[in-house]
């Protein structure tokens, strides 16, 4: 078995609320081996989304620990997470969270231009990626001048513009139809097959979730 890039030990997740804590991940030990596809399922409210930001360093857990290629989150600075995010992590969720000023060319620029490549070396690599996933005549578009599934489209190759090793995405289907959605399945796996990425997914989807190598299910905040 390929190493994990990401491991958890006893996670656990809860708020405070006036009535006392509400747990939310109970006891999460997980294993994701580099170059893995892995579904997360379960009932609205299970916990996937949570789980999801903890282990793409989005948040931090109440206790329990997190391995990211054998390191542990816990003893890197909310700056050091944020450069783990943007360099090794790529994130896609059900709405594309597009900037709304920014055209496609410009959304998908934004993270390597964070990263510290120049304008130009941006601008090459966004272009690239939009062509390989049928983007190029929309470089210029802004996301109001784009349909859903393309704006999805977008959201993906920004999600990518680093060269991420681990791609996140929370039901990033759930806004589209049918038809729409396929496209965008699709274009996970041949995108991962092409880049070799860890792909881990939260989906309603039973369809979809056939095609992972592996799912992970949550039942009220426990791995079933
Ligand atoms: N910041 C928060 N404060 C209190 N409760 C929260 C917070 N975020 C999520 N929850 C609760 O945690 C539970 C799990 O949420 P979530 O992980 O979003 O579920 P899922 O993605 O499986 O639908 C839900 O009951 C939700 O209301
Ligand atoms: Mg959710």
């Amino acid at each position: 078995m390929n190493k994990a890039i990401i491991r958890t030990e006893g996670l656990y997740k809860s708020y405070p609320q006036a009535s006392g804590r509400l747990e939310i991940l109970k006891n999460i030990s997980i294993n994701i081996s580099k170059g893995e596809s892995v579904c997360i399922v379960g009932s609205s409210g299970a916990g996937k989304s949570t789980l999801l930001h903890l282990i793409g360093a989005l948040d931090r857990p109440t206790s329990g620990k997190i391995f990211f290629n054998e390191k542990i989150l816990q003893d890197y600075s909310d700056d050091e997470l944020a450069s783990l995010r943007n360099e090794k992590m790529g994130f896609v969720f059900q709405f594309h969270h597009l900037l709304a000023e920014f055209t496609a060319l410009e959304n998908v620029m934004i993270p390597a231009q964070i990263k510290g490549l120049s304008q130009v070396e941006a601008k090459e690599k966004a272009a690239t990626l939009l062509n390989q996933i049928g983007m190029s005549h929309r470089l210029t578009h802004y996301p109001s001048e784009l349909s859903g599934g393309e704006c999805q489209r977008v959201a993906i190759a920004r999600a990518l513009v680093n060269n991420p090793e681990v791609l996140f995405a929370d039901e990033p289907t759930g806004n589209l139809d049918t038809h729409n959605g396929r496209i965008i399945e699709d274009l996970f796996f041949n995108l991962r097959q092409k880049y070799g990425l860890t792909l881990i997914v939260v989906t309603h989807n039973t369809q979809f979730s056939t095609r992972f190598q592996r799912v992970i299910r949550l039942k009220d905040g426990i791995s079933v």
